[in-house]
């Protein structure tokens, strides 16, 4: 007992003088009890994945929250060689890449698929801006899926998944072009919505805008699908964009437009139905807010749809039910997107006041002057910030990301350019609390919470083995043609089979690779120097990539990521052979077979899953 007593003593004394060399007082404690609340101890889980767009990085980067332990890059619009990502010109992903517009892209917006209005955790979407393209995610394996090349769009920005149940992924085009794509039209420019099948990942139709179609939103029970719209002047220089003094929200009626196109009042150009809302009353109607807005959110109850000024130090607050405009309340300086909690209260950024401010929705619809809850300042210049489940009918109540723009002086220095940086708040109280910060890498726009306990039963522990896997004892190494052998070739700690290919001299060769681990984690790398080739195969993952073979020789191909105490002796040679050599390749596996071989040093179970 009375150690007991000496040790609750000693901690206090310990807590106190822990709390004086922080320079304490209040904001100390504040100090100690924020950082309490973000750790998560080494082994342990967070609570939420966070999935952050990565800008030109063209990926999507996973954080855990709280921490803000970077947990996984999804690469989606750029080739990763850390995960054998679109590396080779020859690779399936490569080639989708290149052929929808390049290797690169800006990602902006993430917008997972709902059901009933909540997150389901089956994909993710993500837009690129700068080739006018949607790619999904597949949320089982964190990877990329399918890329689309949207026609008649460009500047694919702000993107909304249909609520409740994901009916469509609208994608904003930014970027006004002539009607029929040709510089020669004297007409003014015009932009499109376009609406995307999320299983078949075709657009089924498009709807025409006049003015640049920034951020957007749907209502919750999948009525309209809202967008700001700038530059309703049709300007095509920055003076001809801000000549009115209201721009608009455009709210699309989807069951009209559907409608529309099934009567085939549609133009179809590249084979999508553009409705005209001019020659289609009923489609589109716009809702005159300040000039040049931001974002507009839907609240949580779906009751209404809040647009922010950018210019103006308001947001916009329309009914969805009339499409009219019930109130328009101060809120501060740069106001850009809104979120929720779930208690009626909307979370604002304010771009030029670097601050976050919270208000109460009831109140500001009713007028009262006490609708401003709280502010809270950000380090600096928010852009984007997501409460947990904001987007969704049940906003979680708990954390919000501020989004920054600029973190000046809040990292060590790394030369000119600075990192880019997010700030965790705890919303759960009356007043905001600064909780910590974590930077990533540039840059981020926008982010959605998943909780941690959707998701994580979801995700897969390996693939499934398919139809077109490789399977053990089925490995070949087959002449094709004249001047093409095709490989099937299989991996299991920690060897490839087979693991001495020989070719000719300008022969093709394709490998179709099976990882057949069936543990979690077991990934294995085929990378082959002097061949720009660097493939990642996950547990159960079969990969097809066809390469040309260059000057004669003997290249080793290796594994890229470790898998057992053999990993570094986990090679095998391609050898390539003068193409008027001596060699005939015919019946690789009557020469050579290395499966079911012991590995010295290796137990068995460890070696072959124990089959
Ligand atoms: Cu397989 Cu390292």
């Amino acid at each position: 007992m009375t150690r007991i007593v000496t040790l609750i003593v000693l901690s206090i004394l310990a807590t106190a003088a822990l709390m004086q060399t922080m320079g304490c007082g209040e904001t100390g404690s504040a100090q100690v009890r924020a950082a309490q609340e973000v750790y998560v101890p080494p082994g342990e889980h967070d609570r939420y994945y966070a999935f952050l767009s990565g800008g030109q990085s063209g990926s999507v980067f996973v954080v855990g929250i709280p921490s803000g332990r970077l947990i996984r890059e999804i690469p989606v619009f750029e080739p990763r060689a850390a995960y054998g990502y679109a590396v080779h010109p020859n690779d399936p992903r490569r080639r989708e890449l290149e052929s929808t517009g390049g290797a690169w892209g800006d990602t902006h917006h993430p917008a997972p698929s709902e059901t009933n209005g909540v997150y389901d955790g089956r994909y993710l979407w993500i837009n690129d801006l700068a080739n006018g393209r949607l790619a999904r995610v597949r949320l089982d394996v964190f990877e990329t899926d399918r890329i689309l090349k949207i026609p008649n769009l460009q500047g694919a920005h702000g993107i909304a998944v249909v609520s409740p149940n994901t009916k469509y992924i609208g994608v904003n085009g930014e970027f006004e072009q002539p009607t029929d794509g040709l510089a020669t039209n004297p007409a003014p420019y015009t932009s499109v919505v376009a609406f995307v099948d999320p299983e078949s990942m075709q657009v089924k139709f498009e709807v025409r805008v006049n003015g640049n179609i920034d951020i957007a939103d749907s209502s919750k029970d999948g009525r309209y699908f809202f967008a700001t719209v700038y530059n309703l002047e049709q300007g095509k220089d920055m003076g001809g964009m801000i000549q009115f003094d209201r721009d608009a929200l455009a709210a699309i009626d989807i069951a009209a437009a559907e409608k529309a196109v099934a009567e085939g009042k549609g133009v179809v150009r590249n084979g999508v139905p553009i409705l005209d809302p001019e020659n289609v009353p009923g489609v589109l109607t716009l809702i005159p807010v300040p000039k040049n807005p931001h974002g507009v959110n839907v609240t949580p109850d779906g009751r209404y749809a809040i647009a922010s000024g950018k210019l103006s130090p308001t947001v916009t607050i329309v009914d969805v039910k009339t499409l009219k405009i019930v109130a328009e309340p101060e809120v501060g300086l740069g106001p850009l997107h809104t979120t929720f909690d779930d208690r009626g209260n909307a979370f604002t950024s304010l771009f030029l006041d670097s601050q976050v401010v919270k208000w109460n929705i009831d109140k500001a619809v009713a007028g009262t002057s006490d609708y401003i809850v709280d502010r809270i300042n950000v380090h600096y210049n928010i852009g984007h910030l997501q409460a947990a489940g904001g987007e969704t009918m049940k906003p979680h109540g708990d954390f919000l990301l501020a989004l920054n723009k600029l973190s000046k002086d809040q990292y060590l220095p790394v030369g000119p350019d600075m990192p880019e940086a997010q700030e965790l708040i705890d919303i759960s109280g009356e007043k905001m609390r600064m909780l910590a910060a974590f930077p990533t890498p540039p840059e981020p726009h926008d982010a959605v919470f998943m909780a941690a306990s959707l998701l994580k039963s979801k995700v897969k522990q390996v693939f499934d083995l398919g139809a077109d896997s490789v399977k053990e004892g089925g490995e070949s190494v087959v002449r094709t043609g004249p001047d093409a052998v095709t490989v099937n070739m299989t991996m299991i700690r920690s060897a490839y089979t087979p693991e001495t290919i020989e070719v000719r001299e300008g022969d093709h060769v394709t490998f179709r690779m099976t990882n057949v681990e069936t543990i979690r984690d077991m990934t294995h790398g085929f990378a082959l120097p002097d061949h720009g080739l660097n493939v990642s195969l996950p547990p159960g993952a079969t990969k097809e990539i066809t390469i040309e073979t260059p000057k004669p020789g003997v290249y080793w191909f290796y594994c890229t990521n470790f898998c057992s105490a053999l990993h570094l002796e986990m090679r095998g040679r391609l050898v390539v052979q003068p193409k008027d050599g001596p060699v005939k390749i015919t019946d690789w596996r009557a020469g050579q077979n290395v499966a079911g071989l012991q590995v010295p040093g290796v137990p068995s179970t460890e070696k072959s899953n124990g089959r």
